[in-house]
């Protein structure tokens, strides 16, 4: 667990003692548009970052009235973890944001940690005003003072509710709703949604080395319907914010979880792992065709990079859109509070969108760029075809810089691939990050070991990330989307996706596509110049 400074935590003690378990103080966030430290190096400027302050998990992702809400772990008054409280941002397409005032603050009963949000359609919580629906947040409270007294059951479930589209929130007064009665330290991030079948609300919560399902009737009074993953999965790590929910593949209906984990990720400290299987209304069990991964692994990893971390997916997307969108945090406990920023620290990765598909391996959870980010598009540099053997400078034909570009390559692999093939952007100071395909290893790699300052921990340079290239077949894809300080890899159609963020002295400013194994043939080269989206 991460650790406060003592004399500030004695402080924020104090102060979360006095507060009281119902309405919210005043706002503390900086007006919208945020105006002050967007134009700071390393700030994503089409991702989404607090103005200030520490950022974590996303929380409460629920779509209401137009508006897409992303509520997240957050602390004012440091940019290092603290008591945590959920901030909140609404956005009509999810890639624009507006910031809003602080939703929940910590209280009496703890801080407010991760969780979800719904929209209770049919009043089943009471909540409703003027008939219409509530939106209704359900958190985990962490008793910091709990824990530093030694006691196990320091964090519970609990519940709030808005009758003004999240605008403001009250806590239910008959908190907590799920209780610690079993002495468990590590259970939390409940992430609930509408079961129609069993007509019940269903609670993933992942407690310590598996997740617990739980099931309600009115989001107030829950029952411990199951427990799945002793036996399943990777468990180097706890295991903390799930989601659990149901995905259609080729007209039948699966079910995916997905399972965050730290330490232990594919690349060292957070990951996430997943599992695709059936829910019957109390249970959740594998299907068959649902194997470990390629590399003889205990998990299948939803991302191979080392920035995606408690990751979930959106409550309420209309059935008309039929999506199954997801965010995650750009960032890894491993060096997330001691990143080279000043002002904040981390940022959202880019919306996506899941699918399920089968493939070679057995059924895989596919991930591919939200279709609203096209709007973001701002110049474009479409390549010939072309063959391509040893190395192309593409700096002067683009016309702009990669540092904020999305890239479509589609290649032609030759027979017997070698060698790596891939983009290469570098500056002046001799930093450089490398992204591709490395025959060689069947693998898909994504390499920062040169792309800036890594100074501020031993965690953050591990080596090259790989991630194994599962789907068949002599045609490559690869889109790229390149921010300030991160790279996101969506490979085969988003088969596999690495995320990873970097840190070099000066943008990068220059841009090399490469072939070191033999002549590719490039059918397809598209680049764009991307927008801001803070300006
Ligand atoms: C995951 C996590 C959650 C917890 C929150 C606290 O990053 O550790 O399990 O609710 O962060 O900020």
């Amino acid at each position: 667990m991460k650790k406060l400074n003592a004399p500030l935590s004695l402080i924020l003690l104090s102060i979360l003692l006095s507060a009281c378990n119902g309405k919210q103080p005043a706002p503390a966030m900086p007006p919208t548009p945020p105006t002050a430290g967007y134009d700071d190096p390393h700030r994503p400027q089409f991702h989404f970052s607090p103005a200030t302050g520490w950022m974590n998990d996303p929380n409460g992702m629920v779509f209401y009235e137009g508006e897409y809400h992303l509520f997240y772990q957050f602390y004012p008054d440091s940019t290092v973890w603290g008591p945590m409280h959920w901030a909140h941002a609404v956005s009509k397409d999810m890639v624009r944001w507006e910031h809003l005032p602080v939703a929940l603050y910590p209280d009496s009963l703890g801080y407010i940690f991760s969780g979800s949000a719904v929209v209770d359609w049919n009043n089943t919580s009471g909540f409703a005003k003027d008939g219409k629906p509530p939106l209704v947040a359900i958190y985990t409270y962490h008793d910091m003072a709990g824990e530093k007294a030694g006691r196990k059951n320091y964090q519970s479930q609990a519940i709030a509710y808005s009758n003004d589209r999240g605008r403001s929130w009250t806590k239910y007064a008959g908190n907590p709703v799920i209780p610690n009665t079993h002495n468990l330290p590590d259970i939390r991030d409940p992430k609930v949604i509408w079961h129609e079948d069993s007509k019940q609300w269903v609670m993933a919560l992942a407690v310590r080395d598996h997740l617990q399902i739980w099931g309600s009737k009115d989001l107030k009074t829950w029952e411990h319907l199951s427990d799945f993953g002793k036996e399943q999965g990777t468990h180097k790590g706890v295991w903390e914010c799930p989601d659990l929910f149901p995905m259609s593949v080729e007209g039948t209906s699966k079910w995916v979880l997905l399972q965050n984990i730290n330490p232990g990720g594919p690349t060292g400290g957070s990951g996430t792992q997943y599992f695709v299987g059936h829910f019957d209304g109390k249970n959740f069990t594998l299907d068959p065709d649902f194997a470990p991964s390629v590399r003889n692994e205990k998990a299948v990893w939803l991302d191979h990079g080392s920035d995606n971390y408690a990751g979930v997916t959106w409550s309420d997307i209309p059935k008309s859109d039929g999506r199954r969108l997801f965010l995650g945090w750009m960032s890894n406990w491993n060096y997330a509070t001691v990143v080279p920023t000043k002002l904040w620290r981390s940022a959202m990765t880019l919306p996506r969108s899941l699918e399920l598909k089968q493939t070679p391996a057995g059924y895989r959870v596919f991930s591919l760029p939200a279709k609203e980010l096209e709007t973001l598009r701002a110049q474009t540099f479409n390549l010939e075809k072309t063959a391509l053997e040893g190395s192309l400078d593409l700096t002067d034909k683009l016309g702009f810089s990669p540092t904020l570009s999305e890239i479509e390559l589609e290649v032609e692999l030759p027979e017997n691939a070698s060698g790596e093939f891939g983009i290469e952007v570098s500056n002046s100071k001799n930093e450089r990050y490398r992204v591709g395909y490395d025959a060689s290893k069947k693998a898909f790699f994504s390499d920062r070991e040169q792309a800036g300052d890594a100074s501020f921990s031993k965690k953050f340079r591990t080596g090259i990330h790989y991630a194994p290239r599962f789907v068949e077949g002599k045609t490559l894809r690869l889109q790229l989307f390149l921010d300030a300080a991160s790279v996101e890899l969506f490979g085969d159609n988003g088969a596999v996706v690495m995320t990873d963020i970097f840190f070099p002295q000066e943008d990068f400013n220059r841009l090399k596509i490469f072939s070191e194994g033999g002549k590719v043939q490039i059918n397809k080269g598209s680049f764009y110049k991307l927008r801001s989206i803070w300006r």
